[in-house]
């Protein structure tokens, strides 16, 4: 499995919580995906990124948000001011999910996680909370929103807000925002170009915390 790089304090803990993960059989979808995703990046990171689950890529090469999410994710952290070399990434789930279709098998399109999957895999990210203390968790998406904080969670709601909310029983300052993947879904060019700047606002309003 990959393992988180830098030398922070908590290194040794996420390499063994990433180590432990890799054999992780509390739910089903470990059965299908080619490997656990573990969270990757710096120990010592001051912002802490919570996606919803690994995509096709990320299950190939066993690193959450290297696909075309990752990308857009990096370059909107950057213009926001937060050097993406200086997070940790991490994913509410962290196995690939297939999906099954009446007559065409199993397929790698995109399907959200069910309440099962995402209870399943609560304790690895409350682990790596513990481990990384980060100043700022940003929240990607509803699915991450509602693994995190319950199914009323509204991500059109609360986007662009940092309150204090109890994660997994820490007291975090928490800034949610949309998945970078509604960006790429977006329809046409101005669409895409109205979500990302809002992305960016976002991240905007947790780059300032850190201040
Ligand atoms: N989307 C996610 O939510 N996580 C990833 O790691 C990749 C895409």
């Amino acid at each position: 499995p990959f393992l988180p790089g830098g030398h922070g304090r908590g290194d040794a803990g996420l390499r063994a919580l990433c180590e432990a993960a890799a054999g992780c059989r509390g739910c089903p979808l470990h059965r299908e995906a080619t490997q656990t995703v573990f969270g990757s990046g710096d120990a010592d990171a001051r912002v802490f990124l919570v996606g919803e689950q690994p995509g096709d890529q990320e299950d190939r090469r066993g690193e959450p948000f290297v696909g075309p999410a990752g990308r857009t994710l990096d370059r909107a952290l950057g213009e926001a001011g937060i050097d993406p070399a200086q997070t940790y990434v991490t994913n509410a789930v962290k196995h690939f999910k297939w999906a099954h279709e009446e007559g065409r098998g199993k397929r790698r399109i995109h399907k959200p996680p069910t309440l099962r999957e995402m209870t399943a895999c609560g304790p690895w990210l409350a682990a790596e909370l513990a481990l990384t203390r980060p100043e700022v968790l940003v929240v990607l998406g509803a699915t991450a929103g509602k693994a995190l904080f319950g199914s009323s969670f509204r991500v059109t709601k609360e986007r662009g807000t940092c309150t204090e909310r109890d994660v997994h029983g820490r007291t975090e300052r928490v800034v949610p925002t949309i998945h970078p993947s509604a960006v790429l879904r977006a329809g046409d060019e101005r669409s895409r170009d109205e979500a990302y700047a809002g992305l960016v606002a976002d991240l905007r309003v947790a780059a300032r915390m850190l201040d």
